[in-house]
């Protein structure tokens, strides 16, 4: 590889996946047959998704990633392509691509996925090259390959580059993550799984000491997101918006709080912005169907009512959950 690797604003390591994102009128009951509305393939995964988003807005973005040596992951590598996204495939051979069906709840847009990943795409620490990392103003990774996502961190610790991990689930070896993620910015269930915590207000000061992370957050679907930056709680509700497909709502809203970071934002700003962003993104099929320009995400932040809010935070920045 040549030594002139161009620095980007964003680098991201870990998923990719190609969804068949499946709409119903309602959610199916068990041993039941249910008529569709539509069916799609839409390119998704939380890494490769988040850096598109980044990628629209103008920042400039590196991806690393495997694939199977299947269809889907040729239409994987067309995407970013497409996007203008530099792009560093670990192919796996005999490998079938990740893949989910998301099953869309037609009046909600809420989505379940059913998804699966071969484990011969699994991203090991020693497949990634330290400048991919390095040459980048911003890391993300999410957890699902964390000894390479941790590892990842750890190269962007060193060089002074923030860390933003996007996680869900308790893969093995995510605690080693985390030491090294400055922005944690994880699911709802992902501090219960974690800690045995399920209260954020209790859950994200106890991730934020115990990891030595800079602000720990967590993203609650229609309910909006709650940051606490080690000193305070932020709190941004979600916006109003015609729900058509969820899909893709944490990944976007990771993309819009990097964003922000990279702006140099303060923490409510990063948080509303990401709040737009995915909300929008809720306004179409597919994880990244509604990835909308940053002056109408701005104007939509402006304009457009909000959710009620999940949580109050007071003057000094203690916050309570509103009664539902
Ligand atoms: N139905 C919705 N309407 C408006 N905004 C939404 C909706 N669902 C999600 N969002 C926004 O996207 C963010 C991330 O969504 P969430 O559902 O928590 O993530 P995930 O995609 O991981 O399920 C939320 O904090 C909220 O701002
Ligand atoms: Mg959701």
């Amino acid at each position: 590889m040549a030594n002139d690797l161009a620095i980007v604003d964003v680098a991201g390591v870990g998923l990719n996946a190609t969804d068949t994102v499946i709409r119903l009128p309602h959610f199916p009951a068990f041993n039941s047959k249910t008529k569709v509305l539509s069916v799609e393939r839409c390119a998704g995964g939380q890494v490769a998704s988040a850096v598109v988003a980044c990628r629209r807005w103008g920042l400039s973005a590196r991806y690393v990633g495997s694939v199977g040596d299947d269809d889907a992951g040729q239409f994987q590598r067309r995407e970013l392509d497409k996007e203008g996204v530099e792009a560093h495939w670990l192919v796996a051979r005999g490998a079938r691509s990740q893949f989910a069906f998301v099953l869309v709840d037609e009046p909600t847009g809420e989505r379940t996925i059913l998804w699966g990943r071969d484990p011969k795409l699994t991203i090991r620490p020693e497949h990634l090259d330290r400048r991919w990392v390095e040459r980048a103003r911003l890391l993300l990774v999410d957890g699902h390959d964390a000894p390479a996502a941790a590892q990842a961190a750890r190269w962007a610790r060193a060089a002074q580059i923030p860390v933003v991990a996007d996680v869900d689930n308790l893969y093995s070896g995510v605690e080693g993550l985390l030491e090294s993620a400055d922005y944690v910015l994880a699911s709802e269930e992902f501090p219960a799984r974690l800690l045995g915590e399920a209260d954020p207000l209790r859950a994200l000061p106890m991730l934020a000491r115990d990891f030595g992370c800079r602000l720990t957050a967590v993203t609650l679907g229609e309910r909006g997101a709650l940051a606490w930056d080690g000193a305070r709680f932020h709190y941004a509700p979600a916006f109003l918006v015609d729900a058509v497909d969820t899909t893709g709502a944490g990944d976007i809203f990771h993309a819009g709080y990097i964003y922000g970071i990279l702006a140099g934002w303060q923490t409510d700003r990063c948080l509303e912005f990401a709040s737009a962003a995915a909300g929008l993104n809720c306004t179409r099929i597919g994880a990244r169907g509604g990835i909308s320009p940053v002056e109408e995400i701005l104007r939509f932040a402006e304009a457009a009512h909000r959710r009620e809010s999940a949580y109050e935070v007071g003057p000094r920045g203690h916050a309570a959950a509103r009664k539902p």
